[in-house]
């Protein structure tokens, strides 16, 4: 008898134990919105900050209880016909949310009406529709928001970063110009068009005069911005003091090319990004940066959730939802880099 009462617990808690281990695995169809469906479109797979995000927002939605299945993140290959039809295939699968990256953000319209008309809720994530069509949202009360960080920030706070250091530091052949390149991002997006637009501001705001040696657009990639950056070296030489690059991808680039042309960044050559990827935040520590731009994809992953779950419960949600930028510079990167882990 003893014996049986032994085997019958044991079984029972084989049992427990096999019940409470289906919790965690995000694949399993236990959790609060494990039957909810989230189609996932991104611009570009290859590119570096959208990885982190989306891997983020990936571990973020199974935190909050959907299912790892019935989440399906998209690459659109940098190709907007292919994200339309992409698009196309979540609606006629019939997602309960959506959250686009647009390839295009000149296509948000396009994309909201199609959407929309599925009764589909749609979060859009960081590349910012135009202010008109966010007006079209509100009018119409549509179930449509953007989650993002204001570029006009990132763009100042690159320009502080170098006007911090004073003029006697940048202005290495003392003529009292801060002679600079500037290598854009994709300049459909408007991340890439302030940033170019507003670094230099900050720096003209503070008292000082710029010259401008080159502007290239490098299209947030790294090969590019190298190439661009080898070519402006060779063109310019030594009148390059500052090398100003829209996103850290092309400061990654640009650093290969400072080093093969023999410059020394804090000494010779100043450089700058966005974004705080870890190898730039490591190269602001070792000094081959002078610093970069944190773009908190963590703050805007989860912000982009929590919105698609607002949708999903019916609650309403607000057109806008930005988060801040953070300077990063030799004095902060050990502390964001570990804020990253
Ligand atoms: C990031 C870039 C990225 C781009 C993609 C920007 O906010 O800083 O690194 O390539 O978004 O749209």
């Amino acid at each position: 008898m003893k014996k049986r009462i032994i085997s019958l617990a044991l079984v029972l808690t084989m049992v427990l134990a096999l019940f409470a281990g289906c919790g965690n695995d995000g694949g399993s169809a236990s959790g609060e919105y494990a039957d909810k469906k989230v189609g996932v479109c991104i611009y570009q797979f290859s590119d570096n900050f959208m990885t982190l995000y989306r891997t983020e927002l990936e571990n973020y939605l199974i935190s909050l209880g959907f299912s790892k299945n019935n989440i399906t993140i998209v690459d659109g290959a940098n190709d907007q016909a292919t994200q339309t039809n992409q698009i196309q295939n979540f609606i006629t699968d019939g997602v309960d949310v959506l959250i686009i990256n647009p390839v295009n953000s000149s296509s948000a319209a396009t994309i909201t009406d199609m959407v929309v008309a599925a009764n589909i809720p749609l979060v859009y994530i960081n590349r910012e529709p135009s202010k008109e069509e966010q007006e079209r949202w509100k009018t119409n009360g549509w179930n449509v928001c953007y989650v993002g960080c204001d570029a006009r920030q990132s763009g100042t706070m690159q320009g502080e970063i170098i006007g911090d250091l004073g003029l006697d530091k940048i202005d290495l052949n003392g003529d009292g110009k801060i002679q600079y390149i500037m290598v854009e991002g994709d300049p459909e997006n408007i991340d890439a068009q302030y940033r170019t637009e507003f670094s230099i501001k900050a720096l003209e705001d503070a008292g000082f005069t710029v010259d401008c040696l080159d502007d290239q657009v490098g299209n947030w990639d790294q090969v590019q911005g190298q190439t661009i950056v080898a070519n402006a070296l060779a063109a310019h030489g030594n009148d390059i003091e500052v090398v100003f690059c829209n996103n850290d991808a092309m400061a990654l680039g640009a650093i290969q090319a400072i080093k093969a042309a023999g410059r020394t960044v804090g000494t010779d050559i100043f450089l700058v990004g966005v974004d705080a990827l870890t190898e730039a935040c490591e190269y602001v520590i070792s000094g081959e940066m002078t610093g970069t731009v944190f773009n908190d994809h963590i703050a805007q992953s989860h912000g982009a959730a929590d919105c698609a779950v607002k949708f999903i419960k019916g609650e309403k949600v607000d057109i806008y939802v930005g988060c801040d930028y953070v300077k990063v510079t030799k004095d902060n990167a050990q502390k964001i880099l570990d804020s990253l882990k």
